[in-house]
Formats: C-alpha cells, sequence, structure tokens
C-alpha cells in the first residue's frame, strides 16, 4: 500500500465514522475498516507480501492508523450512546435553543431615575429612608400638629405600635435635615401609602421630595429649579404656571402646572378643558419646620416641593389608569422596553 493509499484511507474512514447517524451504522463501519475481513485488518494481513523494508514501513502507518481509527469508534460511541439516552428522555439536542428573553426597567422606576438625574445635574443628593415613620416625622415636625385638619387629608394606615405607613416623602426633609447641617440640596424617592383606591390613587405609590436650604434660596430659585426641571422631563416647549395653594410646612405654598402635553394647552379631555395639568404641589419652607430641627431661621431659609411618580409616568406616557403600573401584565411592560 502506497503512502497516498494509505492517506486516502484514513480520510474516508474517518469521515464515514464520523458522519455515523446511530449505533448500527456505527457498527457497520466498525465491521467495514476493523472487523476480521475489514480494510484494516486486510491490509495488515497482506503486508507478508512485502519486501521487509516496506514492511516495516507501511507495517508501523497501518498501526497508527488503526489505534487512531479504534479511538476515533470509541468516542463517536459514546457520544452516540449520550444522544441515545437523550432521546428516551424526550431531548432533542437538534432543536435550536430559546433566546432568554430580556427585561426592562420598570416605568415607574424609569421615571424615577429620570427625575433623580435631572435633580443630580442641580447638585441635588438624592437620599432614601423608611417606609414605616413616626407619627412626629410624618406630621408633626412638619407643622402638623394632632389637631390639624391636614391629617384628615391623608388617610394613613396607622400600625399597632403607633408607628404608621408614611402618608407622604416630607418626612424626609427632616430626616435629611437632622443628619446634615446646612446648607443642603436632596432629593429622596420613595414608596408612600394611603387608604385610597380608584383610577387615579393607588393605596401604595411612588413620590419624590425635594429641599433645597441655603442662606439666600429665595422663591426664585424655587420657580427656576422646578421650571427648568418641567422643561427637562416634558420638553422644552413645555410652559408653566404657579397657582397659589397650602400646605401646613410651606409658606407660601404652590402648586406648579404644566400645559397640557396632549393638546397643547388648548383643552382636552385630559386637562378637563382647562388647558393645564397639575404635577407637583412647593413652597418656602415653613419657619416651623426649621425650628423643629433646630435650624437658626434668622441664618437659613429654602424651598420643598413634592411630586407623585405615578401622575408624571403618565403623563408621560400616556396612561390614564394607574392600576396599570401594579398589574405586572407584560403586555404593558414589555412596551417599556
Ligand atoms: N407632601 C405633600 C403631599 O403629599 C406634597 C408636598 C407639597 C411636598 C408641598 C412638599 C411641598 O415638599 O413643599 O401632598
Amino acid at each position: 500500500m502506497k503512502p497516498e493509499e494509505l492517506e486516502a484511507l484514513k480520510e474516508r474512514a474517518l469521515k464515514e465514522l464520523s458522519s455515523a447517524k446511530n449505533l448500527a451504522d456505527l457498527e457497520a463501519l466498525r465491521v467495514k475498516y476493523l472487523g476480521k475481513k475489514g480494510e484494516i485488518t486486510q491490509a495488515l494481513k497482506s503486508l507478508k507480501d512485502l519486501p521487509l523494508e516496506e514492511k516495516k514501513t507501511v507495517g508501523a502507518k497501518l498501526n497508527e492508523l488503526k489505534e487512531i481509527l479504534e479511538e476515533f469508534y470509541k468516542e463517536k460511541k459514546n457520544s452516540l450512546l449520550l444522544e441515545e439516552e437523550d432521546r428516551e428522555e424526550g431531548i432533542d439536542l437538534t432543536l435550536p435553543g430559546r433566546k432568554p428573553e430580556r427585561g426592562a426597567l420598570h416605568p415607574l422606576t424609569q421615571t424615577i431615575e429620570e427625575i433623580c438625574e435631572i435633580f443630580t445635574r442641580l447638585g441635588f443628593e438624592v437620599v432614601t429612608g423608611p417606609e414605616v415613620e413616626s407619627d412626629h416625622y410624618n406630621f408633626t415636625a412638619l407643622n402638623i400638629p394632632e389637631w390639624h385638619p391636614a391629617r384628615d387629608m391623608q388617610a394613613t394606615f396607622y400600625l399597632k405600635n403607633g408607628a404608621l405607613l408614611r402618608t407622604h416623602t416630607s418626612p424626609m426633609q427632616i430626616r435629611a435635615m437632622l443628619e446634615r447641617t446646612p446648607p443642603l440640596r436632596i432629593i429622596a424617592p420613595g414608596k408612600v401609602y394611603r387608604c385610597d383606591a380608584d383610577v387615579r390613587h393607588s393605596p401604595m405609590f411612588h413620590q419624590v421630595e425635594g429641599l433645597m436650604i441655603d442662606d439666600k434660596t429665595s422663591f426664585s430659585d424655587l420657580k427656576g429649579i422646578l421650571s427648568f426641571f418641567a422643561r427637562e422631563i416634558f420638553g422644552e416647549k413645555t410652559k408653566v404656571r404657579f397657582r397659589p395653594s397650602y400646605f401646613p410646612f410651606t409658606e407660601p405654598s404652590v402648586e406648579m402646572d404644566i400645559s397640557c402635553v396632549i393638546c397643547d394647552g388648548k383643552g382636552c379631555r385630559v386637562c378637563s378643558q382647562t388647558g393645564w395639568l397639575e404635577i407637583l404641589g412647593a413652597g418656602m419652607v415653613h419657619p416651623e419646620v426649621l425650628k423643629a430641627v433646630n435650624y437658626d431661621i434668622s441664618k437659613w431659609q429654602g424651598f420643598a416641593f413634592g411630586l407623585g411618580v405615578e401622575r408624571i409616568a403618565m403623563i408621560k406616557f400616556g396612561i390614564d389608569d394607574i392600576r396599570l403600573f401594579f398589574d405586572n401584565h407584560l403586555n404593558f411592560l414589555e412596551s417599556f422596553k
């Protein structure tokens, strides 16, 4: 057998062995090449007719090839056996794999992140605090004493131990001021709770609280910063207006409206034909609140604001039912990818 013939035999045998589809095919190939009457065995037998020198070289090569084929055969047999087991268990390895589904951030998380990002650019620090709160932080320190009618404005969930679920993120104003020395700028996103449920209200919802205290912070800072925020989040063309309002912890107090994003201020169903959408409450921090944290009111002053994340997200994404945020329907959630 010439070296080229040997090489061709090797190639052919390996190719056939590797394409064996099952154990029966493989066995037939074993017989064909390595069996008693197989090609390799025959070739080895015919060595005896060769001259001595050739017998040595061709013999060595043939034996080497025999070993290679035997090894290959063993490996192929093992892998076919494994495949057969998988088939018996109902696993089809030839099926294409399933692509893992990519998730996405919840629309409320996206909104909170965007709000925090805008205020971070203005030097505000993001802080968080407990959802189980004391009466003192949630009400009293914010100038809402026990007899105050404002307590009824927020239907509170009380716990057996006298604590409560915070009804707003405003207690974070108190916590932030106690933990820091002025000047300070903080923004506090988080969950709040009120006993209330319909298309616009959920017993758990999200707010972002903001607070800026400095020696000269004025009402024009409030207007400037909140107008900037409105344009950043709703688009450059957004108009804002401030209406006088009342909150116990601010004086004076305002509510900020934006021009309706649906009708551009012309009047539609969403803005109840007014052309405006209310998006937040704000005001100059009441001296009583500063006193509650022992800040010197002759030196420090500032403004605070609070906004509802669901409301902002509903306006931004054009959603008319707050419950969609919490139903966890994949169709809804996937549309925010
Ligand atoms: N805490 C108020 C609420 O939940 C919102 C609010 C209004 C927060 C005015 C403020 C503010 O910081 O200055 O209704």
